[in-house]
C-alpha cells in the first residue's frame, strides 16, 4: 500500500485525483492511492496518469497474500465494469503488493465447498466482467501470482512483472486443478510442454523465465514496475479508444478461433476502421505531414 502511494507520488507529482467521489485539492502535489468508497473492502482503486485516464486497482488482502475470496472477486468485477463504463478511462491496471499479486483462490474459503455448492455459486462467473471489458487491462505483477492469481494475470491483456515475481499453477499440490484458464490459456501462451510441466508439478517460475516463455512481456525492478506500467497505459491512452478496442478484440480473437476465421475477423475489423473519423484523421495527418488532432473516439 504505502509503496504504491510512494511510487505514484514520485511519478506524478503534479497530479491530483478526482474520482468524482473523493477529490483532493487542486493545489496538492501528490496522488494518494486510496479506496474511493466504503463499497470496496478487498481492493483499492485510484485514477492515475498525467491525464488522469488510467484506472488503477490494487488487490488489498495483504495478510492473505491477496487470496481471491468471493468478495474480492465481486469488487474487482465491479471496479473493472465501472472503469470500463467511464469515458475518461483509457486503460486499467490491476496490481497487488510487493509480496503478492495474488496467491490464488482463497483456499480457506474453498476448503469446505462441495461439488454442488461450488457449481450452484458459480463464483468464477464474476470474471466475465473482466472478459467483457473493451478497454485494455494490464497486470502489474510483483511477488506471487499463483493459481487463480496467475489466471487473473493471464486474463489481462498485457502482463508486466517485477523481477521478483513468481508465477505458478500449484493447485495440484492441494488436490485440484486450475479452474479459470490455467489449463487453457497457459498452453496457448507458453506451449503444451511448459504448461504441462507447470500444471503437473505445481512448480513456480520466476519473472525472467516467464518473460522468456512469452507469458510476461517485460520485467522491471520491483520499485519501477508500477511506474512503467502506468507509462504503458498512458501510451495506449494517446491512441483512439475506439481503435484500441477494435485492436484488442481482434488480437483476442486469435485465441478463440482458427487462423482462417481469425484472419477473416481481422479483415472485417480492419475494414471497419475505415468507417471511423479517427482512422481518417490518423492517415490524413500522416499524408499532410502534420500533427494529429486528438482522436475523437469516433
Ligand atoms: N488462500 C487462502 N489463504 C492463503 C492463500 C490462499 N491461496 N495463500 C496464502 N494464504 C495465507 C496463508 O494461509 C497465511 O495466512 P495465516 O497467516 O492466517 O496463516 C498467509 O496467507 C501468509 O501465507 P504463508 O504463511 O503461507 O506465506 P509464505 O511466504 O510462507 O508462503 C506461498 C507463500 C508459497 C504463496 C504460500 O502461501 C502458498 O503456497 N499459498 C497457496 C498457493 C496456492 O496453492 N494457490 C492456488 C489456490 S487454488 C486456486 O487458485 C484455484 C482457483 O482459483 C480456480
Amino acid at each position: 500500500m504505502a509503496s504504491i502511494a510512494a511510487i505514484t507520488r514520485a511519478l506524478l507529482t503534479k497530479n491530483v485525483i478526482n474520482t468524482g467521489r473523493i477529490a483532493t485539492s487542486s493545489n496538492t502535489s501528490f496522488i494518494k492511492f486510496y479506496s474511493t468508497a466504503p463499497e470496496y473492502e478487498n481492493i483499492k482503486i485510484d485514477i492515475v496518469g498525467a491525464k488522469k485516464n488510467v484506472g488503477l486497482i490494487q488487490l488489498n488482502r495483504p495478510k492473505a497474500l491477496n487470496a481471491l475470496c468471493n468478495a474480492l472477486f465481486k469488487e474487482l468485477g465491479k471496479a473493472v465494469k465501472n472503469f470500463n463504463a467511464d469515458d475518461k478511462i483509457a486503460a486499467i491496471i490491476i496490481t497487488g503488493n510487493k509480496k503478492a499479486f495474488a496467491a490464488g483462490g482463497d483456499i480457506k474459503e474453498m476448503q469446505n465447498n462441495t461439488y454442488s455448492s461450488i457449481t450452484k455459486a458459480n463464483v468464477l462467473q464474476v470474471w466475465d466482467n473482466l472478459l467483457n471489458c473493451g478497454k485494455p487491462i494490464i497486470a502489474a505483477v510483483n511477488g506471487f501470482a499463483l493459481g487463480g492469481g496467475c489466471e487473473l494475470a493471464m486474463l489481462c491483456d498485457i502482463i508486466y512483472a517485477g523481477e521478483k515475481a513468481k508465477f505458478g499453477q500449484p493447485e495440484i499440490n492441494i488436490g485440484t486443478i486450475p479452474g479459470n484458464g490455467g489449463t487453457q490459456r497457459l498452453p496457448r501462451y507458453v506451449g503444451k510442454s511448459k504448461a504441462m510441466e507447470i500444471v503437473l508439478t505445481g512448480n513456480f517460475i520466476d519473472a525472467h523465465e516467464a518473460e522468456k516463455m512469452g507469458l510476461v512481456s517485460r520485467v522491471f525492478p520491483v520499485e519501477k514496475l508500477l511506474e512503467e506500467t502506468i507509462k504503458l497505459a498512458e501510451r495506449i491512452g494517446t491512441q483512439s479508444p475506439l481503435i484500441v478496442k477494435m485492436a484488442k478484440q481482434s488480437v483476442n480473437q486469435a485465441y478463440e478461433t482458427t487462423l482462417k476465421s481469425g484472419l477473416q475477423y481481422e479483415k472485417s475489423i480492419f475494414y471497419g476502421t475505415f468507417a471511423t473519423e479517427d482512422r481518417k484523421e490518423g492517415m490524413t495527418a500522416f499524408v499532410e505531414k502534420r500533427a494529429q488532432e486528438t482522436f475523437k473516439n469516433n
